[in-house]
């Protein structure tokens, strides 16, 4: 722009810069030289700051949609008690709703899921409560840095879920305990121990079985529940 003696070049690049034109300034030569062009790209760079705040407010918009439709359908177990029917694919994905800010800065969630699985017959708000608490334990492990992999399959009449994380690891010396109640590595205030008594209170509900298997870099539960189909 100096070269073409365009007075306050510098102001005006600046302009450019914020509006996304940083080469090819040949087509925009005329304006640049017109003494209104400060003012006519002002404006243009306003109408640029409002589309970028107007994308934001429509992403940010859709993020609080999904996650009241997930807090909607996190509770919803029938009143009196009894099992209902329920998709535990999309009940995994409620919690991972809930947990996004948690998961979208450092940890990269893969999904082996099998879509073709049947609703099952469960109490179907606690189980939400199991991957919660394995989906936290999981981030807590890896510090919100790594992977998750949610596995979802049939096997013969049962469904197996497993979540695997590339966290440190648990102990061998420590597997046995962390199903007890209160028992915890983590500092005060962080962890109450009682996760995993919870989860397993809820598998054995359901006449299923937990399995954990770890080394540093990959801590893998794998939660094994029969299916119950919803007779019609
Ligand atoms: N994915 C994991 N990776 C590494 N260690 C784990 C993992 N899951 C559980 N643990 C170990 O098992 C312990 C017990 O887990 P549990 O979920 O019962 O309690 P907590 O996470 O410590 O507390 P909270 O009551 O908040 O869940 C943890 O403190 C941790 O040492
Ligand atoms: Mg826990």
């Amino acid at each position: 722009m100096t070269s073409h003696s365009i007075e306050k070049a510098a102001k005006l690049a600046n302009i450019l810069v914020g509006i996304g034109v940083s080469d090819d300034l040949e087509p925009l030569l005329p304006l640049l030289k017109d003494p209104e062009g400060e003012k006519i790209l002002q404006t243009a760079y306003q109408f640029a700051n409002l589309q970028t705040s107007t994308r934001n407010i429509v992403t940010a918009a859709e993020r609080a949609a999904k996650v009241v439709f997930a807090l909607k359908t996190y509770a919803h177990d029938d009143s009196s008690g009894n099992k209902i029917e329920a998709n535990i694919i999309e009940g995994i994905e409620t919690i991972l709703t809930l947990y996004y800010n948690q998961l979208k800065y450092g940890v990269e969630v893969i999904r082996n899921y099998d879509y073709s699985l049947p609703a099952i017959l469960c109490y179907s708000d606690q189980l939400n409560q199991v991957w919660t608490n394995l989906i936290h334990n999981g981030i807590q492990a890896m510090d919100s840095k790594g992977s998750l992999t949610i596995d979802v399959r049939k096997e013969d009449d049962q469904i197996k879920v497993s979540f695997t994380d590339s966290g440190k690891g648990i102990p061998p010396e420590v597997i046995p305990k962390i199903f007890q109640p209160f028992f915890t590595t983590k500092p005060p205030g962080e962890g109450s121990g009682l996760g995993l008594d919870i989860v397993k209170k809820i598998v054995d509900k359901h006449q299923g079985q937990i399995e954990v298997e770890s080394v540093p870099g990959k801590t893998k539960f794998t939660v094994v529940l029969p299916i119950e189909i919803v007779s019609e």
